[in-house]
């Protein structure tokens, strides 16, 4: 949802920009722009429609230089991807540029004030109106006006402000979208997002909501929105910059995919360390769960449901965090909320849990990146420990979160007494087995790719699995509807027959998700009804059972895993077929239309 990059030091500007930006392209991939102060202390502003290889080559011959600059790539909220409504945006006196992510709520009572006062807007954007708000309250220095206006903003935003005034200092201010600082020796940073500068530095500051940060190449001061300086000691972060990198993989997706064994084994070795989290001690205290999250981190909840009324015997409901917040459910202090993140800055996602903490409610929140807004606002947090997931469509941060609520509800019942010593230690074998179970099925690659082949051109597809892989049924549908943009439903096998099996003909591919569980034999009679009307089976299963290889036109083996486990091999394959029939549509698999990685509007 918009990316945003700062830089102030000796190097060279430009390509410290464009570097970041590319890196932070998976926010927003609708226009980018950037603006530096050049040697003889102009401020220079060049923009392009698309994506930063549109901007690289807008700026190719140009031969702009400069040692302090800020840069964006823009995620369209207010106005179409125009030219004029990309960022940076600048003030009428050509003194200040800025680059927001966010949305500014009260524009437009700022902006009809600024007009009456004789500003013109050449933007149908949102930030424009901090520009010239900056001019209009222009107060002795950068860092005083920003502090005056960051007082008149509503809303979420992160934002990076540049100054002929002043024009050794980036000015950045953070609320509710995410900014960090990269620190380094005699140069420093802004980004939205850690991996845009990883390869100048490996350590870090968070800005966190209502903090003003005054950045030049050698100092960092940090102020709250009163003026008052306060102390932030860095971070290190222990990654290599291969993380943002493909690493040979023609797409992030796949190499996410891949990753998934390792990704498990971490997440499970992060979860088995971290069992001290105050939240098991105070299970007791809850008589009701809601799952709140939205997207592919939605199905996950949907999952987790099950394994949380299971064993750890609470009820559980589950909803997008989106419709949780605009209905009044029975919240009180004896609820536990369990939002679930992969970036951890979803703003459906954050609000919802802010808001039942003012009822009374304790929030755990499941979430990857470290130092988001909702681990900080959580009472306890889970983290997976995948490391950043790039490829917008969600892959490993998926099967990371299925594990870390089984681990919450198998740990969680232990706890309280629902399962024995025992059974818990028969998980964790099931559990240790399990990423070499991951690497077996992700051998079955070149099958999928056929398949993939042979269906890419059909146009819808119908994914159906029951139980714990119903929600395998929805992901996989969500999966091939975001980066293949192919229509694509996913069903509970056992409903089908209740209407949607009127969409079944010769043409209809049918993903039959199909392990070998307590309600195989179900799932079988539901394949034969698919059969009976001509759909094309493709069938998904641990099974060698020949009733349904005869029933299968197509065949993907899984290995075989606890049964409760299923869904986090299953899925594996369906990842897989919509990236391949993705990349054989020449889609833009890692950055889809319309879409961005963090959503941080609601
Ligand atoms: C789908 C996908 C989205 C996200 C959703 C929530 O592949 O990535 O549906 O799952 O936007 O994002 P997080 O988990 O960051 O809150």
């Amino acid at each position: 949802m918009c990316g945003i990059v700062g830089y102030v030091g000796s190097r060279e500007v430009v390509p410290v920009l464009i570097h970041g930006l590319m890196r932070l392209e998976y926010r927003g991939y609708d226009s980018a722009g950037i603006a530096i102060i050049d040697e003889t202390g102009n401020l220079i502003i060049e923009k392009a429609v698309g994506k930063i290889k549109d901007l690289t080559e807008h700026l190719w011959g140009k031969n702009i230089k400069g040692h302090i600059g800020i840069g964006h790539t823009r995620w369209a909220t207010h106005g179409p991807p125009t030219v004029e409504n990309a960022h940076p945006h600048k003030s009428r006196d050509n003194s200040i540029a800025l680059v927001h992510n966010g949305i500014v709520e009260n524009y437009v009572q700022l902006k009809e004030d600024l007009i009456s006062k004789g500003y013109k807007f050449s933007s149908q954007t949102d930030t424009e109106v901090i520009a010239h708000l900056i001019e209009e309250e222009w107060d002795e220095n950068l860092l005083k006006t920003v502090l005056k206006v960051a007082k008149k903003l509503k809303g979420a935003y992160a934002v990076g402000i540049i100054s002929t005034k002043e024009p050794d200092k980036i000015v950045a201010l953070r609320k509710g979208s995410p900014l960090v600082i990269g620190i380094g020796e005699g140069e420093n940073f802004i980004a939205s997002d850690i991996p845009a500068v990883l390869e100048y530095t490996n350590k870090f500051i968070t800005l966190n909501d209502d903090e003003i940060a005054v950045i030049t190449k050698d100092s960092v001061d940090i102020y709250n929105i009163d003026g008052e300086k306060l102390e932030r000691e860095p971070f290190t972060v222990n990654w290599d910059i291969s993380v943002a990198e493909k690493e040979g993989y023609k797409h992030f997706m796949l190499k996410e995919i891949h990753q998934q064994p390792k990704s498990l084994t971490d997440t499970i070795s992060g979860f088995l360390s971290n069992l001290d989290n105050p939240v098991f001690d105070n299970l007791n205290k809850f008589n009701k769960l809601y799952i709140i999250a939205c997207g592919t981190s939605f199905h996950a909840g949907l999952v987790g449901k099950f394994w949380i009324e299971k064993f750890l015997k609470i009820p559980v409901i589950v909803d997008y965090a989106s419709e949780f917040r605009y209905r009044e459910s029975p919240i009180d202090e004896k609820t536990l909320i369990l939002a679930i993140s992969q970036s951890g800055e979803t703003a459906d996602t954050r609000f919802a849990a802010i808001d039942s903490q003012k009822k009374g409610a304790k929030v755990l929140s499941i979430v990857n990146v470290v130092g988001s807004s909702l681990s900080r606002e959580s009472d306890y947090v889970l983290y997976t420990y995948c490391g950043p997931e790039i490829g917008v469509a969600a892959t490993k941060t998926y099967t990371a979160q299925l594990i870390t609520l089984f681990l919450f509800a198998v740990y969680g019942g232990l706890k309280r007494g629902f399962i024995s010593q025992r059974e818990f230690e028969d998980f964790r074998h099931h559990l240790s087995i399990l990423p070499k179970a991951i690497e077996e099925t992700l051998k079955w690659e070149d099958k999928i790719k056929d398949i993939a082949y042979k269906y890419q051109n059909v146009k819808d597809f119908l994914f159906l699995g029951r139980g714990l892989n119903y929600p395998t049924a929805l992901e996989g549908a969500l999966k091939l509807k975001e980066i293949s943009y192919i229509h694509a439903e996913g069903y509970p096998a056992g409903e089908m027959k209740h209407g949607p099996i009127a969409l079944i003909d010769e043409n209809m591919p049918v993903v039959c998700i199909a392990p070998e569980d307590e309600i195989f034999e179900k799932m079988l009679s539901n394949i034969q009804e698919v059969k009976a009307r001509k759909g094309i089976v493709i069938t998904v299963t641990d099974s060698d059972n020949s009733e349904l290889e005869k029933l299968s036109d197509e065949i993907v083996k899984v290995e075989k895993v606890s049964s409760q486990l299923s869904p986090i091999v299953n899925i594996l394959p369906l990842q897989l077929l919509s990236y391949y029939i993705a990349t054989f549509l020449g889609k833009d698999v890692d950055q889809p239309r319309n879409l961005a990685k963090t959503v941080t509007v609601e």
